[in-house]
């Protein structure tokens, strides 16, 4: 086994799919230094493995790889092959320079998927995943194999899919929400079952894999985490197939502020994670929409007068983690009709006017008054009327 699955007794291990399930999602496309400069982000960041892509894809996707496994050095990299013997060879190929190499291969094993898309029964799908791990496990040592569509295969046959894998060679054992069908309680049981009955589960590591097409990709991966597994893949921002992956900041970000509830750690710097943000959106030209937990514009901006008020009293009556701490620089107080005296007396210190008590109530009734036309009250738009509240003054 490789160190990175070796070292993860109570450490979830962040796998990042940002640069192959992410690079999925339609219209985020990246191009090959952006791809580069991704990776650098991730790695600075603490990932722990990096999906770089889908070799076999394009010549674009196998130079990319290629170019992540020889540039990174702390974090393993992986490449992703379908159980096809030609997408395995390419994926070694592209990995082998990489100071830590995974190949990543996967097969569906739901019935829907066996029996319309790959019009295989379950006894060739069981014989395809012996060939298809050992062919990798001799390219590299550190081998994952994805169970596509785990949530919708019959837990019988899923452990004996698990067991073949893990009986060829497999390090670590992925169980995908690949259409986000799961719920949290049926996703943590699938984990707790496939653990207790496949004999020689504590060979591998788990992991989990979700998409958000009912929105639970995260909380289907916590769950996931307290049945057992000790990988989540997750991507930047949640970007991906339709509705997107797991975002990987939420995920983290969750683990940390409710360690009382998940006793795990991660070996991220979440002061980077805003960075990342940044850098994934602008290198795939995808907006983050602003109420996005953690990274959104919004995620530490407060307008109500009664948050405003309770902010300047004191930061964790509204904010549960520190802007800080995710790497954005501070609380936002967003100055609009919903503000309150409290708030807007600070804006104004803030932007050095030391207005009386009658001109204070004076300007702040003007201010209610714009805010209730105006959608944007600009720091500007303070500063006119505070100067035609100061000019009447000495009229
Ligand atoms: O969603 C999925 O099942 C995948 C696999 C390739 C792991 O992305
Ligand atoms: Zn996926």
């Amino acid at each position: 086994m490789s160190s990175t699955t070796t070292s993860a007794k109570d450490r979830v291990l962040i796998f990042d799919t940002t640069l192959r399930d992410g690079e999925q999602c339609p219209g985020a496309t990246m191009t090959f230094e952006e791809k580069l400069e991704v990776a650098d982000v991730l790695d600075a960041m603490g990932v722990d493995i990096i999906e770089a892509g889908f070799p076999i894809a394009s010549d674009g996707d196998f130079e990319a790889v290629s170019a992540i496994a020889k540039r990174i050095k702390r974090a393993t990299v992986a490449g992703l092959a379908r159980a096809i013997s030609a997408d395995i060879a390419r994926a070694g190929e592209a990995v082998r320079h990489a100071a830590k190499p995974r190949i990543h291969t996967f097969v569906s094993t739901s019935p829907i998927h066996l029996e319309h898309q790959m019009r295989k029964t379950e006894d060739e799908v069981l014989e395809i995943i012996t060939r298809t791990v050992a062919q990798a496990r001799n390219l590299v040592e550190d081998v994952e194999w994805s169970a596509m569509d785990a949530t919708r295969t019959p837990i019988d046959y899923l452990c004996r899919t698990v067991d073949a894998a893990i009986k060829a060679g497999a390090t670590t054992i992925n169980l995908p929400d690949t259409v986000g069908y799961a719920t949290p309680e049926e996703y943590r049981a699938m984990f707790r079952a496939v653990r207790e009955r496949v004999a020689n589960a504590d060979k591998a590591i788990f992991s989990v894999h979700c998409h958000n097409d009912l929105g639970l990709a995260v909380a289907n991966s916590l769950a996931g985490i307290e049945g057992g597994a000790r990988q989540v893949e997750c991507t930047i921002n949640g970007i991906g197939e339709r509705a997107g992956n797991a975002a990987l900041e939420e995920v983290v970000m969750a683990l940390r502020v409710r360690g009382d509830f998940f006793p795990y750690d991660t070996g991220i710097d979440s002061t980077l994670l805003m960075r990342a943000s940044k850098a994934v959106s602008t290198a795939c030209s995808f907006p983050v929409q602003y109420n996005k937990a953690i990274v959104g514009r919004n995620a530490f901006a407060h307008e109500s007068g009664i948050h405003q008020d309770g902010m300047l009293k004191n930061q964790s009556t509204y904010e549960i983690m520190t802007p800080e701490s995710v790497g954005v620089s501070k609380t936002s107080l967003v100055m609009g009709k919903h503000s309150g005296r409290a708030a807007f007396r600070s804006k104004l210190k803030e932007m050095g006017y030391d207005l009386g008590d009658n001109q204070l109530e004076d300007a702040f009734t003007r201010f209610k008054a714009l805010a209730d036309r105006k959608k944007h009250v600009y720091d500007e738009d303070i500063e006119a009327l505070v100067d035609e509240n100061i000019a009447s003054a000495h009229d």
